[in-house]
C-alpha cells in the first residue's frame, strides 16, 4: 500500500467494472476510503445487479483496504446524493469524487431514437452532475476536494455515437464550470479521456494505436486526487490518458478574428471577409475519416 491518498475518502462511480474498478482498487491501496458505486448494468444500461459494486468492495476489503458499495443508478438526483451521503455517513467526509460510470447506444444520428439518446445523456452527463452537485456542496464546506469527470477523445464529434460524443462535450463544460465556480472555495475539477481495454473499448470496430490498460488510468487519477496534484494547481483542465502516454488538451479559444466596418455586416460582406481572414480550422476527425475511407479502398491499414 502507498500513501498517496492516506485518510482520504474519494467515491468512484461505475466503480463495478473497467477503469472505475481500476480506479476503486487503486485509490483504496494508496490509503483512500472508497465509496465504490456501480448500477451494476449492461452495456447498453439495462438488468442492473447490487452484486457488481458488492464485489469490488469485498476485493478491496480483501486485501486490508475500506470500502462502501452503493448500488444507485447516478443519472438520478436521489442517487448521487446517496453517493455523497453514504461517505458521510460512514465516513464522516469526502475528498474526491471520481464519475466513471457510461453506458453506451450506438446508431447512426439519422436514426437515432429517443430511447438511444435520453439514457446516455442521462448517464454520462446527469450522471456526473448528479454526484458533484452534491459533493461540490460538502467541498464547498469543507473548502477542499477534487472533481473528475470522464470524458473521451469522442468529445470531439463521433460518426455513430452523437448521443454519447454530445454527453462527453457537456462533460468538459461542466468540469471547466466546476474549475470556475468552485476555485475560491478550494476545490479542483478535471476531466479525464482515457483509452483501455475494457468491454467498451472492445466495441470499437477499428484498432486503436494507442491504448493501455485501466490500470495506466487509475494511476492517473490517484495523482489528480493527491495533494501533489492541487499543490500543482491542476484544476479545469483535460487530461488524455491512453497506456504510456498523458497528453493535456488545449483550452478552447479563438483562432483568428475580423471585425465590420462602419456599415455593419451583410451575408456580402461575410461572404467576402469571412473566407479571406477568418477561414477554418481544418477537423482533424474529418481528415481521419476521410483517410479511413482511403485505406479501405486501397484494402491498406489506416494511417491515424
Ligand atoms: N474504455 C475506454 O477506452 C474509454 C474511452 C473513452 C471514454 N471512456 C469512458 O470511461 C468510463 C469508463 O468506461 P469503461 O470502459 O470502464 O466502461 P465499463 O462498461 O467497463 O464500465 C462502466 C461501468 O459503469 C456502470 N454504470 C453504467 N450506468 C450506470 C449508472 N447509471 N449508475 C452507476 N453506474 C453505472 C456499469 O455498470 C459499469 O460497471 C466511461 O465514462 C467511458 O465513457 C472509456
Amino acid at each position: 500500500m502507498g500513501n498517496f491518498l492516506a485518510g482520504r475518502v474519494v467515491a468512484v462511480t461505475g466503480a463495478g467494472r473497467g477503469i472505475g474498478r481500476a480506479v476503486a482498487l487503486a485509490a483504496a491501496a494508496e490509503g483512500a476510503k472508497v465509496i465504490v458505486n456501480d448500477y451494476g448494468v449492461s452495456i447498453g444500461g439495462g438488468e442492473p445487479s447490487s452484486e457488481v459494486a458488492a464485489a469490488v468492495v469485498k476485493e478491496i476489503e480483501a486485501a486490508g483496504g475500506s470500502a462502501t458499495a452503493v448500488a444507485d443508478d447516478v443519472s438520478t438526483m436521489a442517487g448521487g446524493q446517496r453517493i455523497v451521503d453514504t461517505a458521510l455517513a460512514r465516513y464522516g467526509r469526502l475528498d474526491g469524487v471520481v464519475c466513471v460510470a457510461g453506458i453506451l447506444r450506438e446508431r447512426m444520428l439519422f436514426n437515432m431514437s429517443e430511447e438511444e439518446w435520453d439514457p446516455v445523456v442521462a448517464t454520462h452527463l446527469k450522471g456526473t452532475f448528479t454526484v458533484f452537485r452534491a459533493a461540490a456542496a460538502v467541498m464547498r464546506r469543507q473548502k477542499s476536494g477534487t472533481l473528475i469527470g470522464f470524458t473521451s477523445g469522442n468529445h470531439q464529434g463521433s460518426v455513430a455515437q452523437a448521443n454519447y460524443a454530445s454527453a462527453k462535450g457537456g462533460i468538459i463544460s461542466l468540469v471547466r464550470s466546476a474549475a470556475l465556480g468552485l476555485h475560491k472555495y478550494g476545490v479542483t475539477a478535471n476531466a479525464v479521456a482515457p483509452v483501455a481495454r475494457t468491454r467498451m473499448s472492445a466495441n470499437v470496430p477499428m484498432e486503436l494505436k494507442e491504448i493501455g490498460e485501466p490500470e495506466d488510468v487509475a494511476a492517473f487519477v490517484v495523482y489528480l486526487l493527491s495533494e501533489r496534484a492541487r499543490a500543482d494547481g491542476v484544476t479545469g483542465q483535460v487530461y488524455t490518458v491512453a497506456g504510456p502516454k498523458i497528453a493535456v488538451w488545449a483550452q478552447p479559444r479563438e483562432l483568428r478574428s475580423v471585425y465590420a466596418d462602419e456599415g455593419g455586416w451583410t451575408p456580402e460582406r461575410v461572404a467576402e471577409a469571412v473566407p479571406r481572414s477568418v477561414g477554418v480550422d481544418p477537423m482533424p476527425m474529418l481528415a481521419q475519416l476521410e483517410e479511413m475511407a482511403r485505406a479501405a479502398a486501397a484494402k491498406e491499414r489506416p494511417n491515424v
